[in-house]
């Protein structure tokens, strides 16, 4: 059967070079439908718990809950801000695991960051390789891209020892989703 791999860029930036980068890795899979997930589509105000006793789950939760039900696997690139995940990315993670504690639901996932700088979003990709576990994240590879405005050019790696690594990466995903 033809999986079903929900593609993420932990970001809310129109132009986000996360949301590039998961989409590159997710188009390098074979025989997958890909569910390209927009952050900016699933609107959903400032997680708090008092707006979650009044008001319960906004539409825009229960929307992406839902693909991420359906999902067989996920590649999700993380944006680093202040070393930690974006506002829009937390945000997101903490209305969802209100529904479900397992938020990937122990389901594949290839995790990758990007940041301009020479770390690649390393910080922000700990904090998740070592949070996800505990949410249902099942991370079969991960990988920090560096310097994205030097490595990826026209919609391609030009780097190609990080494109190798990706490639790897991708094909351990393939085996196991
Ligand atoms: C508030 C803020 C904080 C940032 N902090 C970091 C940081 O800690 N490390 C880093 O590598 N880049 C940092 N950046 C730069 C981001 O990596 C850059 O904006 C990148 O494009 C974010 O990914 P995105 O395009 O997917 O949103 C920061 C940017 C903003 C706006």
């Amino acid at each position: 059967m033809i999986k079903n791999i929900i593609t993420i860029g932990g970001s809310s930036s129109k132009n986000s070079i996360n949301k590039m980068l998961a989409e590159y890795a997710g188009e390098l899979l074979k025989n997958v439908t890909l569910t390209k997930v927009d952050l900016n589509e699933f609107e959903m105000p400032l997680f708090s718990v008092d707006l979650e006793k009044e008001k319960g789950f906004p539409k825009g939760v229960l929307e992406l809950n839902e693909v991420i039900e359906k999902a067989d696997g996920f590649v999700i690139s993380l944006a680093e801000h202040n070393g930690a995940y974006s506002t829009a990315f937390k945000n997101v993670f903490d209305w969802l695991s209100r529904i479900n504690g397992k938020v990937w639901r122990d389901k594949p996932m290839l995790l990758l960051s990007t940041s301009p700088g020479i770390r690649g979003g390393q910080s922000v990709l700990n904090i998740a390789l070592d949070r996800f576990p505990f949410n249902g994240g099942n991370i079969v590879g991960s990988m920090p891209f560096p310097s994205f405005n030097e490595n990826f050019k026209e919609g391609e790696i030009v780097n190609s020892l990080l494109k190798d690594n990706l490639q790897m990466l991708v094909d351990q995903f393939e085996k196991v989703i």
